[in-house]
């Protein structure tokens, strides 16, 4: 059979060429044109009038009232690791579609041997197509994880069209890519890795998930920018998005949801790597914390919500003085925010860093994307510009507008009980999360609430 001839196609104006080019002839964008398996040409083609060639193209598809179309629950396999359930949702989804991202290092493939093989042990089919390793290699990597009997089926491979061949054949309830980025399609002349490539072969993957209800996991790898490389193309492709963060230096990884269709977004699984893989951590609300005997000056312990849980972070700040263009860095939380932060300290509460080197840290690798770690940002950064520690078994959280005010976080309470469990004792946090006059106190704690910025320097 002759080949199909490519096509290239770009991904912002969906124009065509039929050779690579470096610009888009329709909308001049750059570096846009992406290759695409040339559609077989229609039946009748050319013939677009309506009434005429679409009904005889195909029959008409069934409409239904949405009424009438029974709604019934996605059914979940448990995986059998707790904190990757919590993650997914509960389990996985048949027919359901999971890409992972993370570092290369980071514990991917360790984590999805170790589910595969869970779910082996559970009665459910579960096949590993491994591309980046050989099979020695995998098998190595299960008897470290002490999965000497593990039944989970191996494919070394990386070629598309097998491997669909592959998992038509068996049908497991789970299949994972280790990695997409390895896996080519016969049908592109591009490299492996490239985004024409890993789309086209997420795309099958896809389409076969649904059609036989195998579950599906695709297993990516991130870019220093944080981009899936390539593959952003297919967040929106798939069900399920995952990522692996974490310190390769620390031992603790989270697995947080950025997209699930099956579930809550956001929630966040905690694991710690040991010498015999990933364990879960079933209660991770003081893994972030460093010990200090006596409080530093720049150190403040933030209450965060990750997910349902609410998680005991430290924040370190820096300020020393800097040269004629001070620099602003920030690790695990936002840079721009930092910056706004520091314009408010300044305007509303008298704080000036302008000519100061300002560096902030979530220790522990962790990434806090709430606002509700503003207050504790800025009460260590202004600790550390006055060289003056809190006090000992202090916590805050809150966020903080442009105009000085400080705002209520979700879930206070929560924030303050795990707080005063953990042996904190003070605590500024907004108005608004403190108990009201009358209600229970949280016993231990000691909380003084603010409304402005100016308040807070104050204590
Ligand atoms: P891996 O799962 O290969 O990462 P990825 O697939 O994301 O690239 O993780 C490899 C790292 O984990 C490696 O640095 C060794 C470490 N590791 C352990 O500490 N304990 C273990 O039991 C295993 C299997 C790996
Ligand atoms: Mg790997």
């Amino acid at each position: 059979m002759a080949k199909e001839k490519n096509i290239f196609v770009c991904s912002d104006c969906g124009g065509t060429s039929p050779k690579w080019l470096g610009r888009c002839p329709s909308c001049g964008a750059w570096n846009t044109l992406v290759e695409q398996v040339a559609a077989p040409a229609a039946a009748g083609g050319g013939n677009n009038r309506f009434g005429t060639a679409y009904a005889s193209l195909a029959g008409a598809a069934d409409l239904a009232v949405l009424s009438e179309i029974e709604a019934s629950e996605v059914a979940r396999t448990p995986t059998g690791l707790d904190e990757l359930d919590r993650v997914l949702g509960g389990g996985i989804v048949a027919g359901g579609v999971t890409l992972i991202g993370g570092d290369p290092g980071i514990g991917k493939s360790t984590l999805l041997l170790q589910a595969a093989d869970a779910l082996q042990r559970a009665g459910q089919n579960a096949l590993y197509v491994t591309g980046e390793e050989s099979g020695a290699q995998v098998a190595l990597r299960s008897r470290r994880l002490g999965l000497e009997r593990s039944q989970v089926q191996v494919l070394a491979e990386i070629q598309l069209e097998k491997i669909l061949a592959t998992l038509d054949a068996h049908r497991p309830a789970i299949a994972v890519i280790d990695s997409i980025q390895t896996i080519y399609s016969d049908q592109l002349t591009s490299a492996p890795g490239s985004v024409a490539q890993v789309r086209e072969c997420a795309a099958h993957l896809t389409r076969f998930a649904k059609a036989s209800g195998t579950a599906v996991v695709l297993v990516g790898h991130v870019t220093k920018e944080g981009a899936l490389a390539g593959p952003r193309v297919l967040e929106h492709m798939v069900d399920t998005v995952l990522y692996f963060e974490g310190d390769t230096h620390s031992s603790f990884r989270l697995v947080r949801a950025i997209k699930n269709r099956f579930g809550a977004v956001n929630e966040i699984g905690v694991f710690a790597m040991t010498e015999r893989g990933l364990k879960g951590v079933a209660n991770p609300s003081a893994i972030f914390l460093s010990q200090h005997a006596e409080p530093v000056p720049g150190s403040v312990v933030l209450v965060t919500l990750e997910g349902t849980r609410p998680m005991l972070v430290e924040i370190q700040a820096l300020v020393d003085n800097g040269g004629p263009s001070p620099r602003r860095l920030s690790v695990g939380l936002e840079r721009d925010r930092l910056a706004m932060l520091l314009a408010v300290l300044h305007r509303h509460a008298g704080v000036a860093c302008m000519d100061q080197d300002v560096f902030v840290n979530a220790v522990g690798g962790v990434r806090i994307t709430e606002p509700a770690a503003d207050l504790a940002v800025m009460l260590a950064i202004t600790s550390s510009l006055r060289g003056k520690p809190l006090p000992k078994g202090f916590i805050a959280f809150g966020e903080v507008g442009l105009a000085g005010e400080v705002r209520p976080a979700p879930r206070g309470q929560e924030r303050l009980r795990e707080a005063a469990k953990l042996g904190f004792s003070v605590a500024v946090v907004p108005k608004a999360n403190a108990p009201r006059k009358g209600a229970k106190e949280i016993e231990g704690l000691a909380i003084h609430p603010v409304e402005r910025i100016e308040e807070a320097m104050d204590v």
